[in-house]
């Protein structure tokens, strides 16, 4: 019992913290008086890894006392929270106040023994959970309550949409129902917390960090882990000596480029990962790609991860996209529907090749909302230039400097409902010269095109590179005609009565094909493209004769 009062008078570190930050985040309401008071990214990252230094992970039987399991662990010292979760298995997650309890939990673990097999003894934080006298405890034994770690089904989404009030409502709830949750967010910290293990084992202080959607706010339950393997924090690696004589032979041999060191460190790794990774599964080492992996399967906590290495400015980018997210609140619901519907037109896919990834698509939306009337975001030279020197960043040559303090950032005054967002998106998408012009939200308006790919968006910090090269015409196309067909839609929408048992606003254009919903707004023969373009024009014209705007809603 002692135990348990010390579990209860633990001070909240993070995870209050954490909660205190989303009831500040209310809802997607439109508006700049909304904003949420965020944390910096690097604070972020750096809370979330301590606590992650301080957890555990552990298989449990399926059925297990809640109470007896908590009163065991806290006698290496108090508990601060917990989950269990189901992934093929019960799995539990526990977060002890202080890092020593770890240290001291593992003093009493066994290593299995397997009878004809035979452990690797590598001693982690990923336990597994055997009780010695089941029976006795059976009384006490009973199901736990598991936080769900995947998104609902499209029955379930379709029943929500279905059952929202209007069209920003849908946006909303699409939002809460597909973000990553609180207990999703450090399950993912703790797998790469639990990789740096491992990784550490070559090389000593080296850090494994998240980044793309796990980290960025856009991420969607069942997204990929990015991981990075930082080595240049290693004993201020990157501070340039220029004096002594002593040179310190801590790194790989010499070898003729970065990218065949990048390379080198993956390919061990990845061995390592293989032979002794607790619970990683399928590893593939992806070392001739433009920006060399190693892909493999966490088994016990369900993610799909990419580990790379030398790889700032991708951590750079999921920081100014996290930035984006979090100056307006329409911007992650924006974006979350926008993926979602590319998804279920398969306009993106899990497998690379010619289609649009969700980072294009993310910074489409934020080129869309910077070219609003007033703007929505900020152009990234206009972050630029409100940083100060503590800002300062440049990465192999590239200026990555940006403010970090989004009290910096003078709120916007556009008041534009999603509703209207989402079609305008569509409408500004589907009518976009891609032939001429490029993305760039480096300056908030289109460029040139400075060389023929189809698609063209300037990456934000290596400005010469195209982040959508491998767009192909024809996979453009489909997102163009996707696009004005949706736009078509809800326009068609404005003028017909929502029906609640009938599929209405974002609902009917996430079903799979928009061609079987022209239907629902009463049209028997797919219109091509170009008819809708003239369609829209039309409606839209006619709108504005009779004043009839939806604007600020
Ligand atoms: P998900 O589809 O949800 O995984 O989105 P994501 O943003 O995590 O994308 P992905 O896993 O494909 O890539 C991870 C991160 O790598 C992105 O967030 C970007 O920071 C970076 N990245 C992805 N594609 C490119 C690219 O073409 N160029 C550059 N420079 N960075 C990229
Ligand atoms: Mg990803």
């Amino acid at each position: 019992q002692r135990s348990l009062l010390r579990l209860l008078s633990c001070p909240g570190t993070v995870a209050a913290d954490l909660r205190r930050e989303e009831q500040f985040s209310g809802s997607a309401e439109t508006g700049s008086e909304d904003r949420t008071p965020k944390k910096r990214f690097s604070e972020v990252q750096e809370e979330r890894r301590e606590q992650a230094q301080r957890t555990v992970l552990i298989h449990c039987p399926n059925k297990i006392s809640e109470k007896r399991f908590l009163q065991y662990l806290s006698q290496h010292g108090p508990v601060n929270s917990h989950f269990f979760y189901e992934s093929f298995g019960l799995y539990a997650v526990v977060e002890f106040c202080q890092k020593e309890s770890v240290a001291s939990l593992q003093s009493v673990t066994r290593m299995p023994g397997l009878g004809s097999e035979a452990a690797v003894p590598f001693r982690s934080r990923y336990f597994n959970l055997k009780l010695r006298n089941p029976l006795n405890q059976a009384a006490e034994q009973s199901s736990v309550h598991c936080s769900h770690q995947s998104s609902p089904s499209s029955k379930k989404l379709f029943e929500l949409l279905c059952c929202a009030e209007s069209v920003d409502d849908q946006l909303t709830a699409l939002l809460k129902t597909f973000q990553l949750t609180e207990e999703n967010t450090r399950l993912r910290y703790l797998t790469c917390s639990l990789i740096e293990d491992i990784a550490a084992a070559y090389f000593p202080g080296c850090a494994v960090r998240p980044f793309g959607s796990s980290v960025n706010s856009f991420g969607k339950l069942g997204c990929d882990l990015d991981m990075f393997l930082a080595l240049d924090e290693i004993g201020n690696f990157s501070a340039q000596k220029t004096s002594g004589n002593f040179l310190m032979e801590f790194q790989v041999k010499n070898v003729p480029s970065e990218r065949i060191v990048t390379q080198k460190i993956l390919s061990v790794i990845g061995e390592c990962l293989d032979h002794f990774g607790p619970g990683c599964v399928g590893v593939q080492k992806i070392l001739n790609a433009r920006c060399p992996l190693v892909r493999f399967s966490h088994q016990a906590s369900g993610f799909q991860c990419d580990l790379t290495t030398n790889n700032r400015i991708a951590l750079k980018s999921s920081e100014l996209l996290y930035l984006y997210g979090a100056l307006d609140s329409r911007v992650r619901a924006l974006v979350f529907s926008i993926r979602c519907w590319a998804r279920a037109h398969s306009l993106t896919s899990s497998i690379p090749g010619a289609w649009i990834t969700n980072f294009s698509l993310t910074m489409m939306v934020i080129f869309f909302l910077q070219r609003r009337s007033p703007p929505i975001l900020p152009t990234l030279d206009s972050l630029k230039s409100l940083a100060d020197a503590e800002d300062k960043c440049i990465i192999e040559g590239h200026n990555c400097t940006f403010v970090h303090d989004l009290n910096r950032i003078k709120p916007s005054e556009n008041t534009e409902s999603l509703e209207l967002l989402l079609k305008e998106f569509f409408e500004y998408f589907g009518n976009f010269a891609f032939n001429k012009n490029s993305i760039n939200i480096r300056q908030g308006r289109e460029q040139n095109k400075p060389e023929s790919s189809p698609l063209h968006i300037q990456n934000p910090f290596e400005t010469s590179l195209n982040i959508s090269k491998n767009v192909s015409q024809s996979q453009l196309q489909k997102f163009v005609e996707l696009a004005r067909e949706s736009a078509w839609i809800l326009h068609q929408e404005d003028k017909e009565c929502r029906s609640s048992n009938q599929p209405w606003g974002l609902a009917t254009l996430l079903l799979p094909s928009v061609t079987n919903n022209i239907s629902f707004v009463k049209k028997r023969k797919k219109p091509a493209s170009e008819r809708i373009k003239n369609l829209l024009e039309s409606i839209k014209s006619s709108s504005t004769e009779n004043s009839t705007d939806t604007n600020g809603k």
